[in-house]
């Protein structure tokens, strides 16, 4: 008897792949004939090329071709329609414009990878410089548009009677009112960027690291000016996106337009330096917060203005703080108001909770500080302030369980051990503290495809050509055919990654497991509804003649009129070469709905009293985020997310200098991201109710087949929501200073202490 593997500890299908080094990443990958790229990138920010030179380069060993900007031969095109908003809105090395520093002017191809960097150190390039737009604060501020979702860049709600947002403050007995502040930061994944293009006559072949394959594949086809059905992306294994994998970057349309020029199948790998400008970055950022409340701190006006950069070369930004400050807390009074200033910088992109993580930052300080200003309990601050419908629209949640996340949490971390004073709890050299945020994450369905085969060895693929970007996704694919097909993980098998397969779930806003394990519940019920029908109308099968309703599907083994046969069995019996069933969806999801993820994170940081160092010594999650898939995974997902939170509250920022434009530490040894020695134990603590409506009614399980759907929700992201702000708010109560500019470094506390 096999048991669903639905919520259990399941080790990834291709783990064993992975650590014994057998998985084969884009840069792995081999072709006859392989030459290699290395690119040359701008050393000022703004200005025009007025020289390349290439012949020392060309003159080195090996060297194939030197393509320098404004470069002809590359052939390359705009992207336009929906694609576009997956690319950036320049084609590159076709003009001789810098836009930020660090873009691609040149690249080199030769024989080795040696032989092209060398040769690339050899391009020396002249510009025309202008003064880059850098500064945040000076450069003009416009709205931002509306976000890549549709949604509006601001919202102004008054309850009646009340005539502005201001009004409403003003009206409040208490307020509190601050200017937060983050630096840029990268997704700094664990693969470099790295592409394999290879070419068959018309057709080429990318093997490539990509969140949206379909859109990648597509936007590939538009800049190369080839068919969209003439491109195959590859994109089995990933190691780690982040956001720094969804947009449509210049290294592979570069790769494989040098690929065509030459006729050879060419590879690029960015170097760690260049993925720092190439591959795309979060803004940096300043949010005002204003808060209005009751002396028992219940909100009355809820304010949140932000400005980001907008780079020239992105047609769209993204709009932080949107998708939290709208939904979390119940008031009567809400603005919401994004900007942008157009500054000459590198792509900024999705990264890591893009609006909601620096959202919530700002957010989630300020609910502290009104916790201060009140005098009330930050736990108890929140549940006084909980929304039991969606702010913004009056909407219900298709599921919520926050208040049960604060009270859990609250428990299992000893909430109530805590002094309210700062800086009351000291042990040596060390100031200790404890803070607590709220996390929020909105379930966006999206459209997909799923295919599901049975087979006659009594095995079943399932497939969808999603990434899986080391989340686990494989493995969920694989446990939700399991599961839907009543038969043991070990005889499912998952096929994705790959743009022949049927359209996967794009793996960005932690929706890929709710957008594809309702779709493969589908498509099995389908296959063994199939299945019936090949049994009673076969004339090899034992059941021809007879009716469907007569026969019962169980864990692999159709039984009726006291006969059993697995399904594997049948198909043999009959001369079948399987049963395909495929589902899609174009992800729509209930418009009576809204639905999100929630947690509440809480922690104890220490901060050291002569240094200012700060060090995260416990912290505690819980997320609600529907059914549990793969209790591992997700487990890791959400601690991931609070090393990301780690990483946003104290370590990471790429320093801009303003006269040059240049992102100054641009290297994995300056540019700080959380290491072992940074990360205290995790304690995860899931709650594992199903979402009733995100992904169609939760069956009752009396069904044979599998109708029932699991009511899972996204749960990549939601880890890095709120957790900079317990954090930075545990560092106030350990020493009473409030650090309103992330990350809180040393220097920013000691002078205080
Ligand atoms: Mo994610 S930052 O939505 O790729």
């Amino acid at each position: 008897m096999s048991r669903s593997p639905v919520g259990r500890e399941t080790e990834r299908v291709d783990g064993r792949l992975k650590v014994t080094g057998a998985a084969e990443y884009s840069g792995d990958y081999r072709a006859t004939g392989l030459a290699h790229a290395h690119l040359v990138t701008s050393t000022v920010a703004r200005g025009t090329i007025t020289r390349i030179d290439t012949a020392a380069a060309l003159a080195a060993p090996g060297v194939l071709r030197v393509y320098a900007a404004p470069e002809p031969r590359l052939n390359l095109y705009e992207v336009t329609g929906q694609a576009a908003a997956f690319v950036e809105n320049y084609i590159p090395l076709r003009s001789a414009e810098v836009l930020f520093h660090g873009q691609t002017v040149a690249m080199v191809v030769a024989e080795t990878p040696e032989q092209a960097r060398d040769a690339a150190a050899l391009v020396t390039v002249a510009y025309d410089v202008r003064p880059p737009r850098t500064s945040l604060a000076d450069e003009p501020h416009v709205p931002a548009g509306p976000a890549i979702s549709g949604a509006p860049s601001s919202l102004n709600i008054l309850a009646p009677g009340v005539g502005s947002i201001d009004a409403a403050l003003a009206a409040s007995a208490v307020v509190v009112e601050a200017e937060y502040h983050q630096h840029i930061q990268h997704h700094v994944a664990m693969e470099p960027h790295a592409v394999l293009a290879v070419w068959d006559g018309d057709q080429v072949k990318i093997h490539a690291g990509a969140q949206i394959p379909a859109a990648y594949a597509l936007g590939t086809a538009q800049r190369l000016g080839v068919l969209p059905q003439d491109v195959r992306l590859i994109t089995r294994y990933v190691g780690g996106g982040f956001g720094a994998r969804v947009v449509l970057w210049s290294d592979t349309p570069l790769a494989a337009a040098a690929a065509r020029e030459l006729g050879r199948p060419v590879r690029l790998v960015l170097t760690r330096e260049q993925m720092f400008t190439l591959t795309g970055h979060r803004s940096h950022l300043t949010q005002t917060v204003r808060l209005g409340a009751s002396r028992d701190g219940v909100l009355n006006a809820v304010s949140h203005r932000s400005v980001a950069e907008r780079p020239p070369t992105m047609a769209t930004t993204m709009t932080p703080a949107h998708s939290t400050t709208d939904a979390l807390y119940r008031t009567p009074n809400l603005h919401v108001d994004a900007q942008v200033a157009v500054l000459d910088l590198p792509g900024t992109r999705a990264m890591r909770g893009p609006n909601e993580a620096p959202g919530a930052f700002a957010l989630e300080t300020a609910m502290d500080e009104l916790a201060v200003a009140t005098g009330v309990d930050p736990v108890e601050l929140r549940l006084r302030n909980h929304a039991t419908t969606h702010p913004a629209t009056g909407l219900p949640w298709s599921s919520k369980h926050l208040e049960e996340c604060y009270r859990l949490g609250a428990e299992r971390f000893g909430w109530s051990a805590r002094s309210a004073t700062p800086r009351a709890r000291v042990d040596g050299q060390w100031l200790y503290g404890t803070g607590m945020a709220t996390a929020i994450y909105p379930a966006h369905r999206r459209p997909a495809a799923v295919r599901v085969r049975l087979l006659g060895d009594d095995t079943a693929v399932v497939s969808t050509g999603m990434s899986d970007l080391g989340t686990g996704g494989a493995t969920v694919v694989a446990i939700s055919g399991a599961d839907a097909l009543g038969i043991p993980l070990t005889r499912v098998t998952s096929e994705i990654g790959d743009t022949l397969l049927p359209q996967g779930a794009p793996a960005v806003g932690s929706s890929a497991t709710h957008a594809t394990v309702p779709l493969i519940v589908n498509a099995a019920r389908d296959a063994i509804t199939e299945l019936k029908r090949l049994a009673v109308s076969d004339a090899r099968s034992p059941w021809h003649g007879s009716d469907v309703e007569d026969l019962r599907y169980e864990r692999g083994i159709l039984h009726g009129q006291g006969r059993s046969m697995t399904f594997g069995r049948l198909l043999a019996t009959v001369g079948s070469p399987g049963i395909t069933t495929r589902a899609e969806s174009a992800g729509a999801a209930d418009p009576g709905y809204v639905h999100h993820s929630f947690g509440a994170h809480f922690c104890e940081v220490r901060v050291n009293r002569f240094t200012g160092e700060s060090r995260v010594t416990r912290f505690t999650t819980v997320a609600d985020v529907g059914r549990i898939i793969n209790a591992r995974a997700a487990r890791s997902q959400l601690v991931g997310g609070v090393i990301f939170g780690i990483g946003h509250a104290l370590l990471e920022e790429n320093h801009l200098e303003l006269d040059t434009g240049r992102l100054a530490n641009s290297t994995l040894a300056d540019y700080l991201v959380p290491v072992n020695a940074d990360v205290p134990d995790i304690d995860v603590i899931m709650l594992d109710h199903p979402d009733p409506v995100l992904t169609g009614p939760l069956g009752d399980g009396s069904d044979d087949v599998g109708t029932r759907s699991l009511g899972a929700r996204g749960l990549g992201e939601i880890g890095t929501v709120g957790s900079a702000a317990a954090i930075g708010n545990a560092v106030f109560n350990a020493t009473g200073v409030r650090v309103r500019d992330v990350p809180i470094t040393p220097d920013k506390l000691v002078e205080h202490l």
